[in-house]
C-alpha cells in the first residue's frame, strides 16, 4: 500500500504509470494506489482517511457489479463480444468435439486429458455412480409433490454425512475422491428424485452406458432388461451438460466459493451452491421458460406478453444476463441442438411461441437499449421437454452440468494462497445506539 502523498506523479510523454491517484477532498490529501490487471484492492483504499481513528474508506458494490473477488484460470467470459471459454478452449469447440467427462477433467485439472487419463478418469467417476442405500430412505421421505430441485439440494447435503473423511479438505486425494463421488453421483441422485415425484422404483446406474445414457437410463428404464437411449438424444443432452459445466463467479459458483470458504466439507459447499441455482433469476429459468411459453399459450398472445414486461409487471425469461450484452454463445448453440433433436422427437409446439417471442423482442426499443438477448435458458427447456423431462427437473439438469465447475472452483479456492473466508463488509443504517425500552412504555 503506498503513503499518501503532496503531489501526485505525472506520467512524462510515453511513460506509463501502473498507479491511480486519488484526491481525497475532505483533506486534500493525494494518495497513489496500484493498479494491476486494470483493477485496483479495494483494501488499498482504507488507507484513506479523515481522522487517524476512521475506519478507512470501502467500496460500496450491491451485487457485485464491479468487484473481482479471486483470480481464476477456469472460465473467461467476454460479454461484449459473446465469448466463453473454459481453460482457453472456446465452448463452440468442446460442445462440438467432447463429452461431458472430458470437460469435466479439463475444468478439475486444467488440462485435456490424454486418452489414457481420460480412460482413468471415466473408470473412477464411473465407479462412484452408486449412492448408499439409506439415500432411498431419504427421497421416500419426501412428499410426493416435492420439487425435485429440492431433494437434489437435500440429498446433496446428506452426502456429507456418509463421507466424513471428506472434511479433510487440504487432502488432495480426498479432494479428488469427492469430485469422482460428486460427478459420479449426481446423475443418480437427480434421477432418483424424479423417480420418486413420479411414483417409480428407483433404477441403479447402468455402468456400460456413458454418462449421459445411464442418467437417461436411471430416468426413464421402465420393464426393458437393459435400456438404450437413443444415442441422438444421449449425445444432446451430454452436450447440454458441457455447456452448462461452468460460467465464472456467477451466484451459485460465488456460493461454492463463499461457503466453501468457511472450509466446511464440500458437499454441504455444493448443497448451498445448487441451492443458489434454484433460484427462478439463475438455473431455476429454464423452468420458468417454459412456463412463460405455456402461459402463453399462442402466437398472437405474444403482443399483449411483450407490453406486460414493458410496463414492468413481469420478465421475459430466458432473457437478459449480467454479463453478455451481446449474444450468449451457449444460446446459439442450444437453438442448432435443438434440430437434431426434433428431428428424432418431432418439433416442440412451444418452439414457435419461443422463436416469435424472440424475433419480436429483438427487434423492440425495451430489449434492444437494454442489450437483453436470449440466454442459456430460452432453448434448454424445450429440448429438455423434447426428451421428455418433467419442467421441474430442468434446473436438476442444469445442477448436473455445474457440478464439474463448482468443484473446479472450490478447488481453485482452497488452493489459493490469497483467499481466506467470505466476509463483506456492510455500510450500517441502522438507529444509533440507545437503551432498552420496557414493553409498558413502547
Ligand atoms: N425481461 C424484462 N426486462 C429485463 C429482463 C428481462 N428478462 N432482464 C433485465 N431486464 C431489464 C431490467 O428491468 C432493467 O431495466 P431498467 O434499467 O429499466 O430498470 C434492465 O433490463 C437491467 O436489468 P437488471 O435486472 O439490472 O440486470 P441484471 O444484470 O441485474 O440481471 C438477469 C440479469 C437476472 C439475468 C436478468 O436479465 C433477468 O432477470 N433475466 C430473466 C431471468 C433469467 O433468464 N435468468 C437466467 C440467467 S442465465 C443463468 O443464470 C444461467
Amino acid at each position: 500500500m503506498l503513503q499518501p502523498s503532496e503531489t501526485a506523479k505525472s506520467p512524462s510523454q510515453g511513460q506509463k504509470i501502473d498507479t491511480l491517484t486519488v484526491t481525497d477532498n475532505r483533506t486534500g490529501k493525494l494518495y497513489e494506489i496500484p493498479i494491476e490487471n486494470d483493477t485496483i484492492k479495494a483494501t488499498d483504499l482504507r488507507q484513506i482517511k479523515v481522522q487517524p481513528e476512521d475506519f478507512g474508506m470501502m467500496t460500496y458494490d450491491p451485487a457485485f457489479m464491479n468487484t473481482a473477488a479471486c483470480k481464476s484460470k477456469i472460465t473467461f467470459i467476454d460479454g461484449d463480444k459473446g465469448i466463453l471459454r473454459y481453460r482457453g478452449y472456446p465452448i463452440e469447440q468442446l460442445a462440438e468435439k467432447c463429452t461431458y467427462l472430458e470437460v469435466a477433467y479439463l475444468l478439475i485439472h486444467g488440462e485435456l486429458p490424454t486418452k489414457a487419463e481420460l480412460e482413468e478418469w471415466t473408470k473412477n467417476i464411473t465407479t462412484h455412480t452408486f449412492v448408499h442405500e439409506s439415500m432411498k430412505k431419504f427421497m421416500d421421505g419426501f412428499h410426493y409433490d416435492a420439487h425435485p430441485m429440492g431433494m437434489f439440494v437435500s440429498s446433496v447435503a446428506a452426502l456429507s454425512t456418509f463421507y466424513p473423511s471428506a472434511k479433510k479438505i487440504d487432502d488432495p486425494s480426498e479432494r479428488m475422491l469427492t469430485v469422482y463421488r460428486l460427478i459420479g453421483k449426481v446423475p443418480t441422485l437427480a434421477a432418483f428424485a424424479a423417480r420418486h415425484s413420479a411414483g417409480m422404483p428407483y433404477i441403479h446406474p447402468d455402468n456400460d452406458l456413458n454418462y449421459a445414457a445411464n442418467f437417461l437410463n436411471m430416468m426413464f428404464r421402465i420393464a426393458e432388461p437393459k435400456y438404450t437411449p437413443n444415442p441422438v438424444l444421449a449425445h444432446a443432452l451430454d452436450v447440454l451438460f458441457i455447456l452448462h459445466a461452468d460460467h465464472e463467479q456467477n451466484c451459485s459458483a460465488s456460493a461454492m466459493r463463499n461457503v466453501g470458504s468457511s472450509r466446511v466439507d464440500p458437499y454441504s459447499a455444493m448443497a448451498a451452491a445448487a441451492a443458489a441455482l434454484y433460484g427462478p433469476l439463475h438455473g431455476g429459468a429454464n423452468e420458468e421458460v417454459l412456463r412463460m411459453l405455456d402461459e402463453i399459450g399462442s402466437k398472437d398472445k405474444i403482443p399483449g406478453f411483450i407490453k406486460d414486461v414493458k410496463d414492468g409487471k413481469r420478465r421475459l425469461m430466458g432473457f437478459g444476463h449480467r454479463v453478455y450484452k451481446n449474444f450468449d454463445p451457449r444460446a446459439s448453440i442450444i437453438k442448432k441442438l435443438a434440430d437434431q433433436v426434433f428431428e428424432v422427437t418431432g418439433r416442440n409446439p412451444k418452439l414457435d411461441i419461443a422463436l416469435e417471442l424472440e424475433r419480436i423482442a429483438l427487434a423492440d426499443d425495451y430489449f434492444i437499449k437494454r442489450k437483453l438477448y436470449p440466454n442459456v435458458d430460452f432453448y434448454s427447456g424445450l429440448i429438455y421437454q423434447a426428451l421428455r423431462f418433467p419442467v421441474d427437473m430442468f434446473p436438476v439438469l442444469f445442477a448436473i452440468g455445474r457440478t464439474s465447475g463448482w468443484l473446479a472452483q472450490w478447488q481453485e479456492l482452497l488452493q489459493d494462497p490469497e483467499q481466506k473466508i467470505a466476509r463483506p463488509r456492510q455500510i450500517y443504517t441502522g438507529p444509533k445506539r440507545r437503551d432498552y425500552v420496557p414493553f409498558e412504555k413502547r
